[in-house]
């Protein structure tokens, strides 16, 4: 059991903290942000995350998680001195894309001036490389008491919405120092989770945390380049990405095509290394590319709406998702928030609706019609785009959303649904990639003897008939 500090929580400090807690140590978590504070001691989640309400308050009662705004409190208690200080704090895109570190200049300042025995201190946040070695000369400069102290870098791996499974079940703990003993100090804690550890110097471990969410960003940036050829060849992707998938060279995850990727992590992170490496005079072109292949597919999706519902100056324009993925109320660089301005900004009359994230929606949007569900979304619409892949957004009551439309015109902008049903069901229906030629209301034309006009049942791509569509 160890006393182990964490500052900031966010949804990686209080995820961290909690799970830490949850495996027997005695943790105090810090914000600096009072009401965030006061609302965790009465058991009120300042984040969505799945189950972590629930062992909050477990960890609580069992007097192991507590809660404060006091760095004495958090790091001199005299029953149980931190021995472990996590920073969590965020790291945000700063001038650049380079990372803001002022958050955690913050940290290493406060934790220096206030801490009166030998600690480690554990970045957790997402920080450039060379940052521990940075972390190590501020709380040298700025200690008020000459303490001996190790600095370790631990970069998380928690996608938010799973966090907690991906805290417990991690594929790999990455640790990286300057201090051999301090690294396995901190990979005593991970012991129970029986995973790979791996203990390397600081640099190193911080650009594995860059190197692997840049690989996975480049991943989704593949498969959406990809998902442009095949909506111009009549290949759809979807079925492409299963047949990649079965090489374990390549593996089905993050190959799924559709708006790209938002969150907190992957466009800065991304953004970030490409200014580290352009500062050393490096050229990030792949780097480049993947920004700038993830930036485009927003703009596809308004270009895709703009043709079919033949422009978008007072149109009604309904967005379905507003969180940047499911099972998490995070809007931070969301597809589906950028969309509500990207066609705002075209003209259109905009509606959204999110089952959980319309507070935080609330408080960025203008102008937009926030509504009650996806029903009241579609009313009047002539465009509903799909922007987030909630499990509610997947068996929708067809005929009642093509009822509550005044187009049918219906984009898939995670390619949810079988083009084959949406036509069948009287929209007209694009996904992105999804394999079709010239597309009208009665399906695709890419059944050779549909374009005769002879009124052929619709083929879908896996070689079953489909409904034939509605005139
Ligand atoms: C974290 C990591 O910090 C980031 O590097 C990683 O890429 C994503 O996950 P996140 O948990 O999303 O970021 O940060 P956020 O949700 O913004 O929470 C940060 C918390 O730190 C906030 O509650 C904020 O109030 C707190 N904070 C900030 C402090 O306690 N002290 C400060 O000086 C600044
Ligand atoms: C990511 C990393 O997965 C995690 O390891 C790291 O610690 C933090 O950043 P997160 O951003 O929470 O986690 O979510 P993730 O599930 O990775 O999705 C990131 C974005 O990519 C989302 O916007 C999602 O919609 C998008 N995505 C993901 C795709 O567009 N296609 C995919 O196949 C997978």
């Amino acid at each position: 059991m160890k006393n182990i500090t964490v500052i900031g929580v966010g949804y990686v400090g209080l995820v961290t903290g909690t799970c830490f807690a949850d495996m027997g140590n005695r943790v105090v978590c810090l914000d600096v942000n009072e009401e965030r504070i006061a609302h965790l001691k009465q058991n009120i989640m300042p984040i969505y995350e799945p189950g972590l309400e629930e062992m909050v308050r477990r960890n609580v009662s069992a007097s192991r998680l507590s809660f404060t705004t006091s760095y004495e409190e958090a790091l001199n208690n005299p029953e149980a001195p931190a021995e472990l200080v996590f920073v969590a704090v965020g790291t945000p895109e700063g001038v650049d894309g380079e990372a803001d570190l002022r958050y955690v200049r913050a940290v290493a300042e406060s934790v220096a001036e206030v801490v009166d025995h030998p600690i480690i201190i554990v970045n957790k946040s997402t920080v450039p490389v060379g940052t521990g070695d940075w972390v190590a000369d501020v709380v040298m400069h700025r200690q008020a008491n000459a303490m001996s102290f190790s600095v370790v870098s631990n970069p998380e791996f928690l996608r938010e919405g799973s966090a907690i499974s991906d805290f417990l079940n991690p594929d790999r703990i990455v640790l990286g120092s300057l201090d051999r003993s301090a690294a396995e100090a901190v990979a005593q804690l991970y012991f129970p989770l029986r995973a790979p550890i791996m203990i390397t110097d600081l640099r190193t471990a911080e650009m594995i945390k860059y190197a692997s969410n840049a690989f996975l960003a480049t991943k989704i940036s593949f498969i959406n380049e990809i998902a442009n050829i095949c909506e111009a060849l009549g290949a759809d992707v979807k079925e492409v990405a299963v047949g990649m998938g079965y090489d374990k060279r390549i593996g089905r995850a993050f190959l799924d095509a559709g708006l790209g990727y938002g969150g907190s992590c992957f466009p800065k992170d991304v953004s970030a290394l490409t200014h580290m490496a352009n500062v050393q005079g490096k050229h990030p072109q792949m780097l480049q590319a993947v920004m700038q292949i993830n930036d485009d597919q927003r703009r596809s999706v308004v270009s895709k709406a703009r043709e079919l519902a033949g422009g978008l100056i007072g149109k009604t324009v309904g967005i379905l998702g507003l969180a940047f993925k499911p099972n998490t109320d995070d809007i931070r660089e969301s597809p589906g928030i950028d969309l509500v301005h990207m066609f705002q900004e075209a003209g259109a009359v905009v509606k959204a609706y999110d089952p959980v994230a319309m507070l935080n929606a609330a408080r960025v949007l203008k102008d937009v019609k926030l509504c009650e569900d996806s029903y009241d979304l579609a009313q009047g619409c002539d465009v509903v785009v799909l922007a987030t892949e909630w499990n509610e957004f997947k068996n929708l009551d067809l005929d009642r959303v093509r009822r509550e439309m005044r187009l049918p015109i219906f984009i898939d902008g995670r390619n949810l649904y079988d083009p084959a049903l949406m036509y069948g069901a009287g929209f007209v229906y694009r996904g992105l990639g999804r394999g079709y030629g010239q597309v009208t209301a009665n399906g695709p034309t890419n059944n050779h003897s549909a374009r005769n006009g002879a009124s052929q049942p619709v083929v879908n791509w896996n070689g079953r008939n489909a409904a034939v569509a509605r005139k």
